[in-house]
């Protein structure tokens, strides 16, 4: 089911009439007995880093060491995060940030929604956005590594599985 359609479809909706717009680079859900909630995203790369390990931790993601993590942000094409706001107060619901050669390749790392916000058409949202971001930039090669379970998220936003039998392949040490 649509993002718009589960807004429109939950108890809150129901009572209350909404308006929901997307504007450019931001989602607004408007009901009439209740603040006005935006879905933002950003592409600052200065995140609190305690708040994105909570997000990641939410989905069960492996702990990593915080200043690998600010130097893979800082060293990252284009950090995007997504927001919830609401009133004055903000809460960070999804990250998905590229690396990059700056001309050709770019490839996406760390996709995550919010296990809360999941399944309302925010992680296709976030997708778009950063595709958009690169293509802006004139990248035209975009790569990624799925887990198993998510191909089909990626293939629905055009992804390709070995695309002309090309495999991925790792090196790790020993
Ligand atoms: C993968 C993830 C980002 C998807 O975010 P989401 O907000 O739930 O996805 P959306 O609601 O935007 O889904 C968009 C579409 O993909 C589909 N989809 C979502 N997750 C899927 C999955 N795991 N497998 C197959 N299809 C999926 C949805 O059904 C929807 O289809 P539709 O466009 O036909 O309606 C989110 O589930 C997540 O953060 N998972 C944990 C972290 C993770 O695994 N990240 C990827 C690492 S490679």
């Amino acid at each position: 089911m649509g993002f718009w359609k589960k807004l429109l479809n939950n108890s809150a909706a129901a009572t209350a009439p909404q308006d929901n717009i997307f504007e450019g680079d931001m989602i607004i859900t408007k009901r009439e007995t209740a603040p006005e909630t935006r879905i933002c995203f950003s592409t600052q790369r200065e995140l609190d880093l305690y708040e994105l390990e909570e997000l990641c931790d939410r989905v069960g993601w492996a702990r990593r060491p915080l200043r690998k993590v600010r130097k893979a942000l800082q060293h990252s094409f284009l950090v995007v995060s997504m927001w919830e706001v609401r009133g004055k107060s903000k809460r960070l619901i999804g990250f998905a940030r590229a690396t990059s050669d700056h001309a050709f390749n770019a490839t996406i790392w760390d996709v995550v929604v919010d296990p809360e916000y999941q399944s309302k058409g925010l992680g296709k949202a976030l997708m778009k956005y950063l595709i958009k971001k690169l293509r802006g930039e004139d990248i035209s090669n975009i790569t990624l590594f799925a887990d198993p379970g998510v191909i089909d998220f990626y293939r629905r936003l055009g992804f390709m599985l070995d695309p002309e039998g090309i495999k991925g392949m790792f090196w790790y040490p020993d």
